[in-house]
């Protein structure tokens, strides 16, 4: 049977966010160290950029990127890795079990957002630290001059002030691992009166207080609930975090991911909005779904150094991603864009060798992953507003979702160019779907461009010798007659079909 989708102009949602293509670079494993700066390579630039990664960032598209953690900032200090480079500290890095050599800190960090054509998203110590600390970092990254701290960063060579306007008040406190870790009262008190401090300093700047680690934490919902009534009137977004990974072969669940993205964005909304009706405000609180992606944390890639070994930049979360996990990354930006009222800003964890997109050997090429095209192709048609589509689907069932449909689907319309641009998924193991596209709302219209990632071998992933013979590839036999498009989307396929 044909699965329909019908998109109308009239239905939107609210604009693509190009904070919705946000990512992330932790102190963590390779992502700094041999990943976006490593000084001795052929490519890299006076500030040790890789000037090769630099380029595949551009390409990815990516918008904001989160820095620099994380678990690692939870005991991290950010004075370590500013200053003369002979003065900086070696320190234990607890999160990871490694030895941060802070050659790479903030000033770097930002000079290299420039570089790249980013936005900068800090993160600040809420595990080992408090309000004074959270200060001066603001302080050496927007207070223009004239202050003792101000001043310093003026020395380390950055005479204006980086106006950093986004702000994580900490990281992952809920959960039992994060160094620091608090209950949620402790933490919205503590967020509340950072937050509160930081707004004087600069009442603009955009906040993060931190939601849930994921939706299977015992605290799930309770935490946005008392957070959230601590933080309220200072924080503009709480975070989500989530990761996907294949579970004991069960693919069906696995390519239903963005279902539980889906049910997390709605009910830590739900849950905002429930504070802000106690609250009896208008305002509301949006989210920032700052970490998420496909990982596979049993994987060995994925286990930290023990004992007396604290490596500087292991090997650490280098997951190399399949044909089924970019059709999921590809489903987790559906899930993204359809909930653009709500979510403001989210980040791929992460971008450069740890659980990335973007791969690189020390000395040697950088390469992209099967999960950087979806990416780079939403990040770069995803324009104008997104729509609310309706999907009549086929369903199937999965051990942990239930009945998932079979196909799902978002189009976002820029009304600018008229382009219409529907992504959707077939999640169908078996079988190739068709799906019949209803455009008669905007009258007739004719194929762009229609793309398609799939691959008989669902296991093919990216190597640094072959990145290239599995890539997105044009989508077979579409065709429009009378605002009315058909197409036939293989077996666990990402597709993306542009239309005006
Ligand atoms: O992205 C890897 C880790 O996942 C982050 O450090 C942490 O915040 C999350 O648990």
């Amino acid at each position: 049977t044909t699965a329909r989708i019908t998109v109308d102009p009239g239905f939107v949602v609210g604009p693509v966010r190009r904070r919705t293509f946000g990512s992330f670079v932790e102190h963590l494993g390779r992502s700094v160290y041999t990943g976006i700066h490593e000084p001795a390579h052929p490519s890299a630039d006076d500030g040790g950029s890789r000037t090769d990664v630099l380029e595949l960032v551009r390409e990815l598209g990516v918008s904001t990127v989160r820095y620099p953690g994380g678990n690692f900032v939870s005991s991290y200090r950010w004075e370590d890795g500013v200053g003369p480079r002979e003065q900086r500290p070696v320190r234990l890095d607890l999160a990871w079990h490694s030895a941060e050599p802070n050659t790479f800190g903030l000033d770097e960090f930002m000079r290299w957002c420039v570089k790249a054509g980013v936005e900068p998203m800090m993160a600040i110590n809420l595990g080992t630290r408090g309000i004074t600390e959270a200060l001066d970092i603001l302080e050496y990254c927007n207070v223009a001059g004239g202050t003792a701290v101000s001043e310093q960063r003026r020395r380390n060579g950055a005479e204006r002030p980086y106006g950093v306007k986004m702000w994580c008040l900490g990281n992952e406190l809920d959960g039992p691992w994060q160094v620091g870790h608090k209950t949620a009262h402790e933490y919205g008190r503590l967020a509340a009166e950072v937050g509160r401090a930081m707004r004087m300093v600069d009442p603009d700047l955009e906040l993060v207080a931190c939601g849930s680690s994921n939706t299977g934490m015992p605290t799930f919902g309770e935490w946005e609930r008392v957070v959230l009534t601590e933080t309220y009137d200072v924080v503009d977004l709480i975070s989500a975090h989530a990761y996907y990974w294949e579970e004991d072969g069960d693919l069906g669940s696995f390519l239903a991911s963005a279902v539980d993205m889906d049910e997390f964005i709605a009910g830590v909304t739900a849950t905002a909005d429930a504070v802000g009706a106690a609250k009896k405000t208008d305002k509301k609180i949006h989210v920032s779904f700052d970490e998420w992606n496909v990982w596979y944390q049993t994987r060995a890639e994925s286990k930290v150094p023990e004992g007396a070994d604290w490596p500087v930049a292991p090997v650490l979360l280098e997951d190399r991603y399949n044909v089924a996990d970019a059709v999921v990354v590809g489903n987790l930006l559906i899930s993204l864009l359809r909930h653009t009222d709500r979510v403001h800003s989210a980040s791929l964890a992460q971008l450069v060798n740890v659980i990335a997109p973007i791969m690189t050997e020390p000395g040697g090429p950088s390469w992209r992953q099967t999960t950087f095209h979806p990416f780079a192709l939403t990040a770069r048609h995803a324009k104008g507003d997104v729509l609310r589509v309706s999907v009549s689907s086929e369903t199937y069932d999965t051990a942990r979702f239930g009945a998932v449909p079979v196909i799902d689907a978002v189009a976002t319309h820029d009304e600018e160019t008229s382009e219409i641009t529907v992504f959707a998924v077939n999640r169908s193991v078996g079988d190739a779907t068709r799906v019949a596209v209803d455009l008669r709302a905007f009258g007739d219209g004719s194929v762009i461009e229609a793309l398609e990632l799939s691959n008989p071998d669902l296991t093919w992933h990216a190597t640094a010798e072959d990145s290239t013979s599995v890539l997105p590839k044009p989508l077979a036999d579409v065709k429009v007659e009378s605002g009315r498009l058909t197409a036939v989307l293989p077996p666990v396929s990402w597709a993306m079909i542009r239309i005006s």
